[in-house]
């Protein structure tokens, strides 16, 4: 981008524009991604001023710069509404584990898992978990992802949780990407917490009476999430910490139903929560709340997949039933150590049985939903965020294809360009 009040970026094969209503698309308001051919886009500053014609828009921005995109595709850039990228060393030991037929929770019995990730946090400094999120963030923005929210999580200490959201803050300050912070306290309880009986209830305790405040009056996260699921959170325990979370200002997403249905989901819906994600096991109970709420069903295929599951969650149930489907990545160490959000979309196609356009629409508007975020950003449309990103082919339906290969060659954020594999530090 110049320093031009005006860009035009031209000669895209197509523009995938996504445009729309500015909210989460339900059901078969899915079905179109506002695929555009023979358009160009005007941007203005940070913003998307216009789009239609070449000569057209040539007329109305006489001394724009040109951007030629080359009979690419031009799309929204991603958003990635679920990962837990504040983490230390990379849990390749337990990949062989599971392989050996040991499952995930009983990885977690043996102190791997979420707590393997725990007690390596707490021995970090700052800097270094600031330098290790860095790299990998980089990483989710060169396949074209440029909105991401991040959980702490790893942390499960008042110290270590703030210094988790600390560093997401710093980051959002160093990188061009828009992050959005999640206060996730709640995603397991720590070992000194289940030395004896009742040390639990006290962790819960601790999370509404000591931890929250002090996330709260830091302005440290937007959301609250907790990991509701049999043998972490109870229903009851979830219910108590997101109430509390909302008292305290902070939207709501609950970790629901991920490996067994429990009524996570309809707690969500219940709650209001703007996000109930995972949904591997949800129940039809589940997905007709789902179906009857504001609250977003965000679904990470890459999580099953990588855990070997042989099944997925019913992405085609839940649009059927008119739930608004967002997909994202879950980057994590332990369950989804992919950036890649187009192999994501590659899975939802093939494994959850999504259209090209739906799959779009879930990693574009619907993850914008699912971080209260639909009338910013996820559309190329008229007064929405420059966020962009542009790639190597000719069709959108090649986007959810030529899976795990990196097609992205450009990518904008509020307007401004961000190299792929050296985001400036600003
Ligand atoms: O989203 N479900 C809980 N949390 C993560 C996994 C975290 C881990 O294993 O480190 C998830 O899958
Ligand atoms: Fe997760």
């Amino acid at each position: 981008m110049t320093g031009a009040e005006a860009t035009l970026f031209v000669d895209a094969a197509q523009v995938v524009t996504c445009a729309g209503p500015a909210r989460a698309r339900r059901g078969g308001e899915m079905a179109d991604a506002g695929v555009r051919v023979g358009v160009a886009v005007a941007v203005t500053g940070d913003r998307i001023a216009a789009v239609g014609p070449r000569p057209e828009l040539e007329r109305a921005y006489p001394d724009a710069a040109i951007m030629p995109c080359g009979g690419r595709v031009l799309a929204p850039g991603w958003v990635d509404s679920h990962t837990h990228a504040i983490f230390g060393r990379p849990r390749a030991d337990e990949q062989e584990l599971r392989a050996a037929g040991v499952d995930y929770l009983e990885i977690a019995r043996r102190g791997g898992g979420i707590h393997a990730s725990v007690r390596d946090l707490r021995q970090r400094s700052d800097d270094a978990l600031f330098m290790l999120a860095l790299g990998r963030l980089r990483r989710l923005a060169a396949y074209g992802t440029t909105t991401v929210e991040i959980k702490s999580g790893y942390g499960l200490s008042i110290e270590d949780e703030l210094r988790s959201l600390g560093v997401i803050r710093r980051l959002a300050a160093a990188l061009p990407m828009r992050l959005v912070p999640t206060w996730l306290g709640a995603h397991e309880i720590p070992p000194e917490a289940r030395a004896t009986p009742g040390t639990r209830n006290r962790y819960v305790q601790m999370l509404v009476h000591e931890m929250l405040p002090r996330v709260a009056e830091g302005g440290l996260a937007r959301f609250a999430d907790v990991f509701c699921e049999p043998g972490v959170f109870t229903l009851d325990e979830t219910r108590t910490i997101l109430d509390a979370a909302r008292s305290a200002g902070l939207l709501l997403k609950l970790h629901a139903d991920e490996l067994a249905a429990g009524g996570g989901a309809e707690l969500a819906a219940a709650l209001g929560a703007t996000s109930a994600d995972h949904l591997g096991a949800i129940s039809s109970a589940g997905i007709a709340a789902l179906a009857g709420s504001s609250t977003v069903a965000t679904l990470l295929p890459g999580t099953m997949l990588f855990l070997g599951r042989r099944t997925q969650a019913p992405a085609r149930d839940l649009i059927d039933a008119g739930a608004a489907v967002a997909l994202a990545t879950d980057f994590n160490p332990g369950t989804s150590p992919t950036p890649n959000l187009p192999l994501v979309l590659m899975l939802g196609v093939s494994q959850l049985r999504l259209s090209v356009a739906e799959a779009m629409i879930a990693g574009t508007v619907n993850g914008a939903a699912a971080l209260g975020l639909a009338d910013t950003v996820g559309q190329i449309a008229p007064g929405f965020s420059a966020d962009l990103a542009l790639y190597e082919v000719e069709d959108v339906r090649e986007l959810p294809y030529w899976y795990g290969d990196r097609r992205c060659v450009a990518s904008w954020v509020r307007g401004k360009a961000c190299s792929q594999f050296d985001l400036a530090i600003t």
